[in-house]
């Protein structure tokens, strides 16, 4: 079983989400799965330019690290989203990767896999944070197997730290157990149908001039 870790802080494992990131981290490794970690902070995900070309080609030819880390989420069985909240959001480097992905989420092409959700804060929101983390792995098809989220209390600690870290275990034991079980979660299969319903729907529409992603649905659905 292979676990992507995609950690959006610019100070990558140093900081705070990179602390309660490594507990989950603990737990992945503890169910045996094999974890690669990526700090989107190393390496070179620049914004979208919005050329629609994705949706022509399949892939996006902005030359930069997209491409390879793509490719290692569409081998991976599920994946974790790692970041600080950044005004009630996402890091940049987080949200320039979500926007790289909108090949990914016409597509939904990530059904059939798991995410958990990793979060920190200065002062609270954090499940505001979680919750667009979550929407956003709806839109790729995948389902969210929960969130740690937490404001800090000190350099690298938390508030109830040991309860904190005991849950934040347990999310990556759990991710695994879910991904060995194919465990369904009904209460996101609504929201998660409805928007694969909405992008069939789109390339419906677009198919004419987004030819790649024409072509992708016919076949999922031959
Ligand atoms: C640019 C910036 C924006 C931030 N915005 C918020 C915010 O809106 N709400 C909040 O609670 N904390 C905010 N924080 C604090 C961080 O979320 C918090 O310190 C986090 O734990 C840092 O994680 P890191 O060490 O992994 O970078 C912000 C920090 C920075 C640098």
């Amino acid at each position: 079983m292979k676990i992507i870790v995609i950690n959006g802080s610019p100070r990558g494992m140093k900081g705070m989400t990179g602390r309660l990131l490594e507990e989950v981290v603990a737990g992945v490794s503890q169910a045996g799965a094999e974890v690669e970690t990526v700090l989107l902070n190393d390496i070179t995900i620049k914004p979208c330019t919005a050329c629609d070309a994705c949706h022509k080609i399949g892939h996006c030819p902005v030359q930069d690290d997209f491409e390879p880390l793509k490719k290692k989420l569409l081998e991976a069985d599920g994946f974790v989203l790692a970041s600080p909240n950044y005004i009630f959001s996402v890091t940049a480097q987080m949200k320039a990767f979500f926007d790289r992905c909108c090949g990914i989420i016409h597509c939904h092409e990530l059904e059939g896999k798991y995410a958990a959700l990793v979060e920190t804060s200065g002062g609270g929101g954090d499940d505001e944070v979680l919750g667009y983390m979550s929407r956003f792995v709806t839109s790729l098809g995948a389902v969210t197997v929960g969130g740690v989220g937490s404001v800090g209390a000190g350099w690298r600690t938390f508030p109830e730290q040991d309860t904190l870290f005991a849950k934040a275990q347990g999310l990556g034991q759990d991710l695994c157990a879910a991904i060995k079980e194919k465990r369904v979660f009904p209460e996101q299969e609504e929201a998660r149908l409805a928007f694969k319903a909405r992008m069939e729907q789109l390339i419906g529409y677009m198919g004419e001039v987004w030819t790649y992603e024409k072509e992708f649905w016919v076949s999922r659905n031959r």
